[in-house]
């Protein structure tokens, strides 16, 4: 079976595919998990070509993730957040991509990254109830190590498992 593999986003079109994935997943996974006032708050704060620029400008790295050339999800990484740990910021696919031992690929990239860099660690934070995901991340081996509650701007807050890999 073909491996997922990722794809350092750096062109003008890689950042407007990596928006576009980012609307399409966020609206079909989130509906139902938070609330679509706060999913359209999230895309263009944090998911619009120009805040992915800006994130990418102080060292948040994207990704798109590629299987057999298709793009099917996106991920970006931020080393040494916080010191000596890799922040696995985002992991997103396609829905009829997942399933499909693709986030065990790219966690396994990430590990690879991650030892390249000498961190002792994957560290992610997930909306405590993402319990589709959660159940993934469990079953890659991350667990639960903190609950944090955080404010977003707008009024919004994400509640969210803290969850850690060792690498
Ligand atoms: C979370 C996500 C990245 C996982 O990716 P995926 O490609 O579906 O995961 P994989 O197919 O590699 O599965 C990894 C492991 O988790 C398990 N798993 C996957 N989905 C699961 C689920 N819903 N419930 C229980 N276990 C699950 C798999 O069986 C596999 O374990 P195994 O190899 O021991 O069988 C993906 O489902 C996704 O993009 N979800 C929507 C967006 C999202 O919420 N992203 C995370 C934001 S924090």
């Amino acid at each position: 079976m073909a491996k997922a593999k990722l794809k350092r986003v750096s062109r003008e079109r890689e950042f407007l595919a990596a928006a576009d994935l980012a609307h399409t997943i966020w609206r079909e996974h989130y509906a139902g998990i938070i609330s679509s006032d706060q999913i359209e708050y999230m895309l263009e704060h944090f998911q619009s070509v120009a805040a992915i620029r800006e994130a990418d400008a102080r060292g948040c790295e994207y990704y798109l993730v590629r299987v057999l050339g298709v793009n099917v999800g996106y991920v970006a990484i931020e080393p040494n957040n916080p010191q000596g740990k890799m922040f696995l910021s985002k992991i997103y696919l396609l829905k009829e991509y997942r399933g499909k031992g693709y986030a065990r690929d790219v966690v396994n990239e990430v590990r690879e990254m991650a030892r390249a860099l000498r961190l002792k660690s994957i560290r992610l934070t997930v909306a405590k109830n993402n319990t589709s995901s959660v159940a993934a991340y469990e079953r890659l081996g991350f667990t639960n190590t903190e609950d944090i509650c955080k404010e977003i701007g707008g009024g919004f807050v994400m509640d969210d498992h803290v969850m850690e890999l060792s690498v």
